[in-house]
């Protein structure tokens, strides 16, 4: 592994490297508890201070042509992937990823910065055929304003550039929350926006108190928009808080993906499908395969082939090359993994392979496992596990997948395979879910919109519409005479 800076990091406000002032919050690695940074713990204050810039750099920023603000965007991209290496190697350390999937979020995040760079310049109003000889009316679009960004820890770059990237190119300025599990990716992403020459107030990046940042966000009437990724509980308590200024939000929530396997399915691409959604990240991902419904007459095989490939597996500290299931991110996801592990074996279910926490030398891992024989009444398959965990339950009918995948309050993704065209449209048609992967686990792509119906969500990420989201139509009506 390449030598990483760790030190004492910084936030950024109005341009200017802050916080060395302010008490610490340590950056720990999951795979063995070393602490390897702090961030500044930062509240409301420094959080008031990240808008005004942001409010006073927005009028300029916003003036700008797409075509100008797209340059800097594809300076950002550029450093990202001249950068990979060293970002990589920090979003490993501090939470834990394997480096291979570090370096393919790293791509993936400068994948956003490059395709909003281009889609700003794609912001098209509208003419709209007039009622009357003497009026024009036509619809405008306007940058929404000051952004709030705040984001996880699972995909600490993308999901910070999923949101700046719009943000930036429709024209809005940007205060970034990041998790204080993960923050340092941030900073290092930062850095690079200083390089790529942003003017100051444009992006702004705030660590510290959660509770105390959101709270100067949802207070200061500057703050137009919060877009968040993170848990449902959380986005419900933005949308309550959001209400008295009326704030536009986006929301990108928890999920709990089904993945189907009928008996039509080429049971080799299936397993292929499950092994790419269920373990990436070692199942921290808002989109992996929660619950595996997998048709009677396929059901032996597939948990055979697929329990063969789980076997292969090897954890281990993500900074290893050859690891592909590094920690999770700290005590309490273990133990969320351990109960509903617990709770399925109590109620019947088999563990096929794996099933055990590792807790040496202070990491915090959990083997890869297939669990088989589950069913509805156990919390595995009623809440996101997040965790290398796979259970799998019998279905008798592609009406029962239908069923069984839609009984949840949640509706990120949902995962099918079947060779049979008809059958695929059919069952698709019937799930209530915002992304769906036919006969592919890993259907996530900067040109494609992401996100939720249901409690996972509200809006979408991604694609023309990740744009949508940063932009307010002003309709004119122009008087003639
Ligand atoms: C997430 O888990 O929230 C993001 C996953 C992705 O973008 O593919």
């Amino acid at each position: 592994m390449n030598e990483v800076k760790t030190n004492n990091y910084l936030m950024n406000i109005n341009g200017e490297w802050v916080g060395d002032s302010l008490s610490t919050l340590n950056v720990t690695n999951p795979a063995n508890s070393d602490i390897i940074g702090t961030v500044p713990n930062g509240g409301e204050k420094e959080a008031s201070q990240a808008i005004s810039a942001a409010h006073e750099a927005y009028q300029s920023w916003s003036e700008l042509t797409a075509y100008e603000r797209a340059g800097y965007l594809k300076k950002l991209n550029q450093l990202m992937l001249d950068n990979l290496e060293e970002v990589a190697q920090v979003m490993t350390l501090e939470m834990g990823k394997p480096i291979n999937e570090s370096r393919g979020e790293v791509k993936y995040a400068a994948s956003f910065i490059e395709w909003f760079a281009e889609e700003g310049k794609r912001i098209y109003g509208e003419t709209i055929p007039s009622h009357a000889t003497n009026k024009r009316l036509q619809v405008w679009k306007k940058p929404v304003g000051v952004v709030a960004a705040i984001t996880p820890w699972n995909f600490p770059a993308a999901m910070l550039t999923r949101k700046m990237g719009p943000a930036l190119a429709a024209g809005c300025t940007v205060v970034m929350k990041p998790s204080s599990e993960s923050p340092l990716t941030a900073v290092k992403i930062m850095e690079l926006c200083e390089q790529a020459g942003f003017p100051k107030g444009v992006i702004n990046l705030v660590t510290g108190s959660s509770s105390k940042i959101a709270k100067a966000i949802m207070d200061n009437d500057k703050v137009r928009k919060i877009t968040f990724t993170g848990s449902t509980e959380v986005g419900k308590i933005l949308i309550r808080q959001s209400a008295d200024q009326v704030k536009r939000l986006s929301l990108e929530l928890g999920g709990h993906a089904p993945l189907i396997v009928l008996d039509d399915a080429n049971v080799d691409l299936a397993v292929k499908g499950v092994m790419a959604s269920k373990f990436r990240n070692a199942g921290q991902t808002c989109i992996c395969a929660n619950r595996i419904y997998v048709q009677a007459g396929v059901y032996d095989e597939f948990v055979e082939k697929f329990a063969q490939q789980v076997e292969k597996l090897k954890v281990g500290n993500g900074a290893d090359d050859s690891v592909d299931i590094g920690p999770l991110i700290n005590q309490a996801g273990l133990d969320k993994v351990k109960h509903h592990m617990d709770d399925a074996v109590k109620k019947g279910a088999h563990v096929v392979t794996g099933g055990k926490p590792i807790t040496d030398d202070g990491g915090v891992f959990h083997t890869p496992t297939v669990v088989k024989d589950v069913d509805q009444s156990m919390v595995i398959m009623q809440e996101e596990t997040f965790g290398p965990v796979a259970p799998i339950q019998k279905i008798a009918s592609e009406e029962d997948a239908v069923k069984l995948a839609n009984d949840t309050p949640y509706g990120l993704a949902a995962y099918v395979f079947t060779d049979n065209v008809a059958k695929g449209h059919r069952v698709i048609e019937q799930l209530n879910f915002g992304i769906v992967g036919w006969n592919d686990g890993a259907p996530s792509a900067a040109q494609v919109p992401f996100g939720g119906m249901k409690e996972s969500g509200i809006g979408r990420e991604g694609g023309h519409e990740g744009i949508d989201a940063f932009v307010e139509s002003q309709y004119v009506s122009i008087g003639m005479e």
